[in-house]
């Protein structure tokens, strides 16, 4: 596969991560999923005590390690509403960005974020935009983390917190989750992960 930049956007838990990591194989592309560098930016927030709204948090983002990134406690509720705080915020946005244009410069890449297609790679080859309903995605989430089916009581909560984070996604001045104009849409509320990579696939086989 020549050196090509594929743009996965979409709000948490729509699949993207999914397909993004069954893309990047498949296409023998690396794979970056630009969430866990403010999943790391907001877990080392927490850790030193600061207040992810309202303190600067780029001198973090700046000197982020590799390491920072494999911690296995990235993935924690409190870091999920953490990550959305300090991506909020302009400087620890501008401080990523060269990062992940560095990542995708020599072999190309799958990159999977928010605003990959809008401010990261705005000329990108592919933009995809991956999305589902809230409830749909609250059942993938709960299932994610309890390997279970979720009681009424906890589908509602998790359904509400997916909804708040994607208002302090959507709603931000910087780099909103938005569908850059030229993304194409995969719904997957209906779809088998299996479904949504055939549909990229072909979108990829149909790029000149
Ligand atoms: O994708 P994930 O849920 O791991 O991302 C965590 C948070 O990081 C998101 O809720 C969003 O606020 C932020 N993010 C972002 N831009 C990206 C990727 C993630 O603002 N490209």
């Amino acid at each position: 596969m020549k050196a090509i930049i594929i743009a996965i956007d979409g709000p948490a838990a729509a699949g993207k991560g999914t397909l993004a990591v069954a893309l990047a194989q498949h296409l023998g592309l690396p794979h970056l999923d630009t969430g866990l560098l403010y999943r790391a930016v907001g877990r080392l927030m927490l850790d030193e005590g600061r207040d992810c709204a309202g303190d600067d948090a780029s001198d973090i983002a700046a000197r982020l390690a590799p390491s920072d990134l494999k911690r296995t406690d990235l993935r924690l509720p409190e870091v999920d509403r953490a990550a959305s705080l300090v991506a909020a915020q302009p400087a620890v946005r501008a401080a990523l960005l060269q990062r992940q244009r560095d990542f995708a410069a020599t072999h190309g890449a799958v990159m999977d974020g928010r605003d990959i297609g809008t401010a990261v790679f705005p000329h990108a080859d592919i933009k995809l935009f991956v999305t589902a309903s809230a409830r749909a995605r609250a059942v993938r989430r709960y299932q994610q983390y309890h390997d279970r089916d979720p009681s009424p009581a906890a589908l509602s909560q998790l359904e509400a917190e997916i909804e708040a984070r994607d208002h302090i996604d959507s709603a931000r001045h910087v780099s909103p989750l938005q569908r850059a104009e030229d993304a194409i849409l995969i719904e997957t509320d209906d779809l088998t992960p299996d479904q949504v990579l055939a549909r990229a696939l072909d979108i990829v086989a149909r790029h000149p």
